[in-house]
């Protein structure tokens, strides 16, 4: 049981994900926009905005809560519609923020503590194989940053033990999934999706595997109906 960072957590798959690592018994502090009306510890902050990160932290540190953070769970996303030859330069510069750079921030700010608990990053990622698609290139290339990203932390942090572990969640029954579906002109019937909570479980199962071994890459899909 351990001290548990997770962004994202007012958010569909998020949410779920508090509860089952609360359940679980890890103690969870989330980070993000409007984390007061939440049952856990909060931090405040605007991931599209990862210079600001080191600041809102400087809360952990000073209760001495930093230096005991044994994992880090990048939930927090968007997801902008829109092709190439409409997305503005905001556009593109909050989706790699938010999806990407504040990951990149968490990390660096809690990696000492993540060495000294040999800890567990997971990045939530896009669905399984997702790649090349018209109208979503702004989120589709923040999650292919997202990947790199796991790929060469977990080479970089090998040698401190740090896990690393990349989910590809497919269809998730969020809000969020509803707009993008409507956005696509696809149906969207939640009940053939995941559901948060399976989703929420198998990340706690990945962050409580065995000393010798984890789950690096996790795709998860709907069990065929
Ligand atoms: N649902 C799916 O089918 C699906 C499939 C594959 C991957 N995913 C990924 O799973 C993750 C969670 O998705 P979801 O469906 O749970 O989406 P969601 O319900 O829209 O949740 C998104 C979360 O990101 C947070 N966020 C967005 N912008 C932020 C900002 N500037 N600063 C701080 N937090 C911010 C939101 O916080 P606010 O409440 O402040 O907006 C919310 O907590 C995303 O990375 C998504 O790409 C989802």
């Amino acid at each position: 049981m351990g001290h548990v960072l997770v962004t994202g957590a007012t958010g569909g798959i998020g949410m779920a994900l508090v509860s089952a690592l609360v359940e679980a018994g890890h103690r969870v502090t989330a980070v993000g926009r409007d984390v007061a009306r939440l049952d856990v510890r909060g931090i405040e902050a605007d991931l599209a905005e990862p210079g600001t990160l080191a600041t809102a932290m400087g809360v952990l540190q000073d209760a001495g809560e930093l230096g005991d953070v044994q994992a880090l769970v990048h939930c927090a996303g968007i997801s902008p519609i829109g092709a190439v030859a409409d997305a503005d330069p905001e556009t593109w510069r909050r989706t790699l923020a938010v999806n990407v750079a504040s990951a990149a921030e968490l990390v660096r700010l809690t990696l000492p503590a993540l060495r000294r608990s040999r800890g567990h990053v997971i990045f939530v990622n896009a669905s399984p194989g997702m790649t090349g698609v018209p109208r979503w290139s702004a989120f589709v290339g923040s999650k292919a940053a997202l990947r790199e990203l796991a790929d060469s932390l977990r080479e970089e942090e090998a040698a401190h033990g740090i896990r690393v572990t990349t989910v590809y969640p497919a269809a998730t029954a969020t809000d969020l999934l509803g707009e993008v579906r409507r956005a696509f002109g696809r149906p969207y019937d939640p009940e053939s999706c995941i559901q948060p909570e399976t989703l929420a479980a198998m990340i706690v199962w990945a962050l409580s595997a065995p000393a010798d071994a984890y789950a690096c890459e996790l795709s998860v899909l709907p069990t065929p109906r």
